[in-house]
């Protein structure tokens, strides 16, 4: 009796190290070789017809990955309908895009392999080939994540940090996903495409242009982004134009975002702190100088990202829309 329940307790303990060692299991490199060997191909087919019509949609999608794995983690949350699901959220409505994207690919890779691909892989592998669309920056991305069964709209706003934050707010925000200082400076490369709505940084604009804004962006701001007003206070939809986030190259993933930095020609506040603040200034000087060096860091930073928080082996769902949950 006592060694039985020795043997079972064993036994038991044996089985739950085994049952987590699966369940947190790491991602790999080719994770779908056997179960579709065609999977990224699929992906990357797709994004290259979408954002050879539109590069934006690429920049969007580096973007939908960024927010989908610090919130929840990478477990394509970001990517589910719903009335009170992350999109709706601030920091994404309204200003995420390539969803159309991800949809096409998810709706070939059903067809081809039912019920086998993660949304949340697909973001990842979407992101990785709009890396390469865009600055010709390659990687492998491991896979083996599963889809996250949980989108909540109060979420976002209490993991993304919000574009008036300064550094040592962004190394605590980053830090609490696992990345580096250098990592943190890394990944906001991604600024150096895509565009941001003149809401996002208005308050360096009006009243009074942000001192530490070159004079000359700042007016060439105003004239694109009008002084905010309410759009109960006459003016019908209170309009909201867009602005590249880099000024030198913007449909180009390069290093021109750190130059632009140092001409104090960061968009957001939270780009251009990383040039003022002491603690980051050094970073954005090293990836201004060499291209090479930041698209390698880049690279390696977009797969750490991309391994925050995710569900693996029996965790989750495979959803058959990215949308919906099964
Ligand atoms: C460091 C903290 C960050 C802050 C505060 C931040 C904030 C923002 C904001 C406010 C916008 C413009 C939204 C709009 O008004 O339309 C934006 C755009 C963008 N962000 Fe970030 N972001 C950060 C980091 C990142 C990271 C880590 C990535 C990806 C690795 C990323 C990728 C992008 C891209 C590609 C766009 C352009 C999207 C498009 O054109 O559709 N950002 N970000
Ligand atoms: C950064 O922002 C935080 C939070 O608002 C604040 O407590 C801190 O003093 C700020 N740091 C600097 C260097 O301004």
């Amino acid at each position: 009796m006592g060694s039985f329940s020795i043997m079972a307790a064993v036994m038991l303990s044996c089985f739950l190290v085994f049952v987590s060692a699966v369940s947190s299991a790491p991602l790999t490199v080719g994770f779908y070789r056997y179960s579709c060997p065609l999977a990224e191909a699929i992906v990357q087919k797709h994004v290259n017809k979408f954002a050879s019509r539109n590069p934006g949609l690429a920049a969007g999608l580096i973007r939908l990955h960024f927010h989908d794995c610090f919130v929840r983690g990478c477990d394509a949350s970001v990517l589910l309908d719903g009335p009170t699901s992350e999109k709706e959220s601030i920091p994404n409505k309204g200003s995420l895009r390539g969803f159309e994207v991800i949809d096409a690919a998810k709706a070939e890779l059903e067809l081809r392999c039912p019920k086998t691909v993660s949304c949340a892989d697909v973001l990842a592998f979407a992101a990785r080939d709009s890396s390469a669309k865009l600055g010709n920056i390659h990687y492998a991305v491991p896979s083996g994540r599963r889809d996250g069964r949980v989108s909540s709209a109060s979420e976002p706003l209490l993991s993304l940090p919000p574009p008036f934050f300064n550094a040592t707010s962004l190394r605590d925000n980053f830090a609490a996903k696992g990345l580096s200082l250098d990592e943190m400076v890394t990944l906001s490369g991604a600024h150096s495409v895509g565009i941001s709505h003149c809401s996002s940084f208005s308050s360096r604009l009006y009243p009074a242009a942000d001192p530490s804004m070159d004079p000359k962006y700042a007016a060439l701001l105003k004239g694109k982004c009008p002084s905010p007003r309410p759009a109960s206070a006459g003016n019908a939809a209170a309009v909201d134009p867009t602005v590249d986030l880099d000024p030198i190259t913007p449909d180009c993933l390069d290093n021109k975002y750190y130059v632009g930095l140092k001409a104090n020609r960061g968009l957001l506040t939270s780009d251009q702190v990383l040039q003022s603040s002491p603690l980051t200034a050094g970073l954005v000087a090293e990836n201004a100088r060499n291209n090479g060096v930041w698209a390698k860091k880049f690279a390696a930073a977009m797969v750490k990202m991309g391994g925050i928080e995710v569900l693996t082996g029996k965790q989750g769902e495979i959803r058959k829309q990215c949308r919906f949950l099964n």
